[in-house]
């Protein structure tokens, strides 16, 4: 009996998203960057499981929950339901969603965890330590320090927990990463995640009992699993690792060690040392690879729902559709290193490398093949050297934009396509089938427009083949316009296996001419900008009002920790803004300003009259009793105050322009007012969460409310 040799396999995941921040266009990236590569991959003939889902445990979701007036179930679900359906409206193609609250992978990780207890790697003692929520990580700092990673300040945790030996694990994971080169990369996480190792590992605490939304551990249910445990253990429950499912079972043995986890950087610890160490610890093979995304920036931060500078996915596919932003992340950024996003150089991509660039070499071609040929390829006849020249560099395109792929080099590999569509627009333009010179005979200028458009209508089909797992909806209208059928079916026919020159056959009848790529308006920019700021004000607008018992959770509890929102639609009105960095912190006219920025233009005609709100619009702003801890100017910053403030349920860090006017130790201990659901705001490079309440008297002078009765920390102003 012959050995059939192995089918080729490539399973690879992109980070499952926290649900406590609707998805933005950082979440999208990963994501697309993924899809593309699965595209690519099955289109190779490679049987592909590309998975993707939602983390939904953990202290900060329970928290962002209890915000939100609702349960942690429901929460979690809407925000789930919002990323899933956002991947299904851009076609992303995940062959599997899985979630953290879905009972394949509770039981899973508690499997894993029994195990790792089984085998001795996991113990019971006690910890007391700094632990920074919104990373669901332990730091090493001192108490009441900043957390290292995003700045946000710690928490002092002291619990009895559950630890997993990971000093157990420091040499034979230094002899992994020296075994497997390619485990991890790019070279900067790689450098990162050593020296960490190298520096010594502690043993990691794995349970947690001062909350309960998590998975309880088997057999002592007061703990619940450590977040990260739990979130990393997707990557094999989804496949079915401990399930009892036959099916389930298979489908692990048959994709197992995952090919790639991509991640963001600055999860690379988790998923470089923790995960290979639980799985070492566990008897299960690590993955092959996990490769580090850099950060997408916008207005020169990381784009994230804290900073308040996010971009929806949605705004720029209603504007310029899905495949412009799937190229623009692509082209734009290395792979691996930061990149800004604006929507001026998005518009500016899109009308030169798209409309004007690829759309309109192939509006011309299948044009010119209509008109000259009643849109039937024409034979190409005898060849000269200019298609001999065309044809080279086609071939070295092809050599070259696999390999760079493959190494996820997208932009380069786009960059090297784009020379032949720049080429192949070129060699249209010198031969010039639509011009006839008089010397030229009828026949002479009909071979030489066969020749042509032939040769130019193959470059646009083998750049079209290429293209297609970065512009997958674009490049199926090509596909057909062509005369090729349906790309997704020649992409499961494995049509990359065999793309070579000389696949389009003289006779193929050419569909209909259709747009592909209409070029952006100048308005493109303001269109994008002014979507997102009307979703911005309706996050705003609808933050605070999420009771149990209102609306549905997608429009708006959920909206009261998500609410995004840009820094034009942070920006305070006018009359609000005696200086640049007091304005948002304290708050002339307490209530109305910051929580519904108004238009400059809607300001007059209300001024004139009197405005009632009703108790709902009250209602929606939560001030809450805060004491603060820490007081100190900000430097070069002479209005700015930095406080940390305790809320009795969290701590935070709130910027206050009140420098000129108090002196900070002598507010240290002092119980004050704030607007606890106001949108984070960073200055002077610092976040502000929350506002602090003051009377304005004249000249702008604040006097900060208080209380004359005892009032605990964290109770709510109504
Ligand atoms: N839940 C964890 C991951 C657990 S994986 C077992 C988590 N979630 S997250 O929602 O905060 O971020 C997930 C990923 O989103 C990041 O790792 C990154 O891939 C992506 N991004 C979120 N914001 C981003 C940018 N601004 N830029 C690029 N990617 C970013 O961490």
């Amino acid at each position: 009996m012959t050995q059939q040799p192995t089918p080729e396999r490539f399973y690879l995941t992109t980070p499952i998203y926290y649900v406590n921040a609707r998805p933005h266009l950082g979440h999208a990236y990963s994501t697309i960057v993924c899809d593309a590569i699965a595209r690519r991959k099955r289109a190779l003939g490679i049987e592909t499981w590309f998975l993707t889902g939602t983390d939904e445990h953990g202290q900060k979701i329970e928290r962002s929950a209890a915000l939100a007036g609702r349960t942690p179930e429901e929460f979690a679900s809407a925000i789930s339901g919002e990323f899933r359906g956002l991947w299904d409206r851009m076609g992303l193609s995940y062959d599997d969603y899985i979630r953290t609250t879905e009972p394949r992978h509770k039981t899973a990780v508690q499997k894993l965890f029994a195990t790792l207890r089984d085998r001795g790697f996991i113990y019971k003692g006690s910890y007391t330590g700094q632990y920074c929520v919104s990373d669901e990580a332990w730091v090493d700092v001192a108490p009441g320090a900043p957390c290292p990673d995003c700045g946000r300040i710690t928490e002092t945790v002291s619990e009895e927990n559950y630890f997993f030996k990971l000093s157990a694990f420091e040499r034979r994971l230094l002899e992994f990463y020296e075994a497997n080169p390619e485990f991890m990369g790019p070279e900067s996480t790689r450098r990162e995640v050593i020296s960490f190792v190298r520096a010594g590992l502690k043993d990691l605490s794995v349970s947690r009992t001062s909350f309960t939304w998590g998975i309880p551990v088997p057999g002592d249910e007061k703990h619940v699993v450590y977040v990260w445990l739990d979130a990393l253990a997707n990557y094999i429950t989804a496949l079915g690792w401990g399930s009892d499912d036959p099916a389930a079972q298979e489908r692990f043995r048959k994709f197992w060690p995952a090919n790639m986890h991509l991640i963001g950087k600055e999860i690379s610890r988790f998923h470089c040392v923790y995960w290979p160490a639980f799985l070492m610890a566990a008897g299960i093979e690590p993955p092959r690879s996990v490769r580090a995304n850099g950060w997408l920036l916008f207005d020169q931060g990381k784009m994230s729902k804290s900073k308040g500078n996010i971009v929806r996915a949605e705004t720029v596919m209603e504007v310029l559709g899905a495949d412009a932003l799937r190229y623009f992340l692509l082209r734009e950024i290395p792979f691996g290193q930061d990149g800004n996003f604006s929507f001026d150089a998005l518009v500016q991509r899109y009308n030169g490398d798209l409309a004007n660039g690829y759309g309109n070499l192939v509006s011309r071609v299948v044009n010119m093949v209509h008109k000259y040929f009643g849109g039937v390829v024409p034979e190409t006849g005898a060849l000269t050297a200019s298609e001999e020249d065309l044809r080279a560099k086609a071939e070295a395109t092809l050599a070259a934009f696999g390999p760079a792929f493959d190494a996820l080099d997208f932009s380069e590999a786009l960059k090297s396509l784009w020379l032949l569509v720049g080429e192949t627009d070129g060699y249209l333009t010198a031969n010039a089938p639509w011009k006839k010179p008089a010397e030229r005979s009828d026949a002479e200028h009909a071979a030489l427009q066969a020749r042509v458009l032939a040769t130019a209508a193959e470059a646009i089909r083998v750049i079209t083949a290429l293209v297609y797992p970065i512009l997958p909806e674009s490049a199926a209208k090509v596909w057909r316009q062509l005369g090729l059928g349906e790309i997704a079916d020649a992409a499961q026919q494995a049509f990359l296996t065999n793309l070579a020159w000389g696949g389009l056959k003289a006779g193929t009848q050419f569909l209909e001419p259709a747009p592909l790529f209409p070029r952006a308006e100048k308005d493109a920019t303001e269109r994008m900008q002014n979507l997102e700021e009307a979703n911005n004000k309706s996050a705003i607008e609808a933050a605070g009002g999420g009771g149990a018992d209102r609306g549905s959770a997608a429009n708006t509890g959920t909206e009261a920790v998500a609410a995004p929102i840009t820094e034009q639609a942070a920006r305070p009105a006018p009359a609000a803004a005696p200086a640049a960095e007091a304005s948002v912190s304290v708050a002339p006219a307490p209530v109305a300003s910051p929580a519904a920025p108004a238009p400059a233009a809607e300001a007059p005609a209300a001024a004139e009259e009197k405005q009632f709100i009703s108790i709902d619009d009250f209602a929606k702003v939560e001030l809450r009793v805060a004491q603060i801890l820490v007081a100190e100017r900000v430097p070069k910053a002479d209005k700015l105050l930095r406080l940390e403030v305790d809320l009795g349920y969290e701590k935070r860090q709130i910027l206050a322009g009140i420098a000129q006017y108090y002196e900070p130790e002598k507010l240290i201990g002092r119980k004050i007012v704030i607007v606890a659901n106001l949108a984070p705001r960073k200055m002077r490079g610092l976040e502000s969460n929350g506002m602090l309440l003051a009377a304005s008297l004249e000249g702008g002078a604040p006097v900060l409310a208080g209380f004359l009765e005892e009032v605990p920390l964290g109770a709510r102003l109504k």
